[in-house]
């Protein structure tokens, strides 16, 4: 077994290598502290493992991402969504009877309790569909019981009601009433139907729009250890049930740094539309280290050449806004920008690509889909992600609770004085 080795303060060390399948390589220093009493620092853990999995395999400098084993280009173009959450879940394509029977389930699970609908009326019609959403999955676990033989069917109850409850938030927010979902619809077309439908007119739903719905749940299934899918793991860690664990990964995802940049993305975009279209004043004041600007949808911690997503979205934006018909101008903008941004030496030098979420917006804009709803839309795409890494995670014999280490910087110790003699 080959091993890496530390000096620390003269006295020699000897650390285990542990090596991926693709060939990625970590020093295992979970015994460091015990024999030199020293831990590592690693603030945003941009070095660190926190495990060993098997479902998401990225290799950023080289644009590649698959879940396991498969390319993205491959799942996105020819899988569905419903076929990729078992695949990240389970470990495998489904064959036709596994799929058959999933998607019967996923179909006969859709509904939520009748009780959970009397929850949306509390809400503000200004409420966020994000809170909305991470609050409801976290009820939703008041309703069923988190004993390990449901774990499957608290799986299932998950990817079959997110959409209802996404749904629900949005007609709740423009005042329609709520469409329940139908047996006989696919996964992206039922979600259509309880988004789009009113009572009153029959609706059918465009096929080039659940391709584009299947195809952007499939580029946001996994990312392995990401921001939510880290908390999702650190919170189901604790033995917390799987609502909590996924409500918790939802509210992570809202972050405008992560899942939020979806939404900013566009309010960017039509900021720069509204003040003319100049867009290489925002490059300039994205680069001004006295500005606080950044142009969202650009950068990632991991790709440092370009984003596999965002390039599969960008081939697929022209075909789909052609097909619907829709002109955006943001999509000009959009473009341009890019091309500014990677000719620029800030950028280039920097590594900062369009990532998943500069694309991803204009399509869910002609889709008809409201700008506030674009992170539930990333967290619908994500939940199979988050259920396959908790699920990994607690059949892990290996995995104890998350509980990382600091290095204290405060005061020394003092002595307390009565509030008089302060
Ligand atoms: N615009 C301008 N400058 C940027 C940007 C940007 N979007 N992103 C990074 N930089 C600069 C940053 O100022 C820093 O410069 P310097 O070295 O001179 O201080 C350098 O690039 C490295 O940035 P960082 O913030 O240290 O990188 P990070 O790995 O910690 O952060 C990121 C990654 C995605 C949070 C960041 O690039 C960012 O804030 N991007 C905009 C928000 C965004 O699009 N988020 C979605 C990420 S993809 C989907 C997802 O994960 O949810």
């Amino acid at each position: 077994m080959s091993s890496a080795k530390l000096i620390l303060e003269g006295q020699e060390y000897e650390l285990p290598i542990i090596r991926g399948s693709e060939g990625e390589v970590a020093i295992n220093i979970r015994a460091l502290r015990g024999t030199t009493n020293a831990i590592t620092l690693d603030p945003g853990y941009g070095n660190t493992g926190s495990c060993q999995s098997a479902i998401t395999f990225i290799d950023g400098e080289r644009g590649i991402l698959r879940y396991r084993g498969y390319p993205i280009e491959q799942l996105a173009e020819k899988a569905s969504f419903v076929e990729v959450a078992y695949l990240l879940i389970y470990g495998d394509l489904p064959n036709a009877q596994q799929l058959e029977e999933f998607s019967k389930n996923l179909t006969r699970h859709s509904l939520i309790h009748e009780d959970m609908k009397k929850f949306f009326e509390g809400y503000p019609a200004t409420a966020h569909p994000m809170s909305i959403l991470s609050s409801m999955i976290s009820s939703l676990g008041t309703f069923y019981s988190d004993a390990d033989e449901e774990m499957d069917l608290n799986i299932v109850r998950l990817i079959a009601k997110i959409k209802t409850i996404a749904a629900f938030s949005y007609k709740k927010s423009i005042g329609q009433p709520f469409i329940y979902p139908s047996n006989e619809l696919s996964y992206p077309a039922n979600f259509l139907r309880m988004m789009f439908a009113v009572p009153a007119e029959p609706y059918e739903p465009r096929p080039v729009l659940e391709r584009a719905l299947n195809m952007l749940l499939i580029l946001h299934a996994d990312h392995e250890q990401n921001c939510s899918t880290s908390t999702a793991r650190m919170v189901g860690s604790s033995g917390a049930t799987l609502f909590h664990a996924i409500s918790a990964a939802t509210s992570a995802l809202s972050g405008p740094l992560h899942g939020g940049a979806n939404q900013k993305v566009i309010e960017q975009l039509r900021m720069i539309h509204r003040d003319g279209g100049d867009y290489q004043k925002y490059v300039d004041r994205a680069k001004d280290k006295d500005d606080d600007f950044r142009l969202m949808g650009f950068g990632h911690r991991v790709y440092k050449n370009f984003d596999p997503r965002s390039r599969i979205l960008k081939g697929s934006v022209d075909e789909v806004l052609s097909d619907l018909g829709v002109k955006d101008p943001l999509l000009g903008i959009a473009k341009n920008l890019e091309e500014v941004a990677l000719k620029d030496e800030y950028f280039i030098e920097r590594k900062l690509y369009p990532n998943v979420d500069f694309y991803s917006g204009i399509l869910y804009r002609a889709m008809g889909i409201p700008t506030n709803m674009f992170t539930v839309m990333f967290a619908l795409g994500r939940l199979p992600g988050w259920l396959a890494h908790w699920r990994e995670m607690v059949e892990d014999p290996a995995s104890r609770i998350n509980r990382p280490r600091q290095i204290y910087i405060g005061e020394n110790e003092r002595q307390y004085r009565p509030v008089a003699e302060r």
